[in-house]
């Protein structure tokens, strides 16, 4: 592990708990509070974007380690369709794409961590074309 700073395993451990936290609810079939969760990744990726555009490098590192935290606690829960094809490859993809961009962001690597952002993002885009490509084929139940 590279960053190994006391706060930031504090940092981690908090968002972690978080979203496990929201997880569970969420598999709780609590429709407001599973969007709640799905929103929040979407939250962390719009202020990456504000974070780079300022240099602010631990702000990235912050909510990059937050959306690999989310991706880790949120998995494919619906039982009415089948799981994506490759859905786990591509989740572990994102993962590591997360991570890539917190050490892109600690070395202060402003290009670098400007062309993981869009690899990460790209990523959100195809991982949602293929749920909505899954839920078209699924048959619907008798
Ligand atoms: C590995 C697959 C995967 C990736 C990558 C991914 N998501 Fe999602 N996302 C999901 C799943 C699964 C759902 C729930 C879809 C459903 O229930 O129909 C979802 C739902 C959402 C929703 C909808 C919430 C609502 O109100 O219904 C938003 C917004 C969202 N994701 C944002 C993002 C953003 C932003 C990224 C990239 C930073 C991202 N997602 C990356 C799988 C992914």
């Amino acid at each position: 592990m590279k960053r190994t700073s006391s706060r930031h395993l504090a940092l981690l451990a908090l968002v972690g708990v978080c979203a496990g936290a929201l997880s569970l609810a969420a598999r709780g079939q609590n429709p407001g509070v599973r969007a709640a969760l799905m929103r929040e990744k979407l939250e962390h990726s719009q202020r990456i974007l504000d974070a780079l555009t300022r240099e602010d490098f631990p702000e990235v590192a912050k909510h990059a380690s937050a959306l690999k935290a989310l991706s880790l606690a949120a998995d494919w829960d619906d039982p009415k369709s089948p799981k994506p094809f490759r859905y786990d490859m591509q989740a572990l993809e994102f993962q590591n794409l997360a991570e890539e961009l917190a050490d892109k962001a600690d070395a202060r690597n402003l290009d670098g961590a400007t062309l993981t952002y869009l690899q990460l993002t790209a990523k959100c885009v195809s991982c949602h074309s293929n749920i909505r490509k899954a839920k078209k084929s699924a048959k619907p139940a008798p």
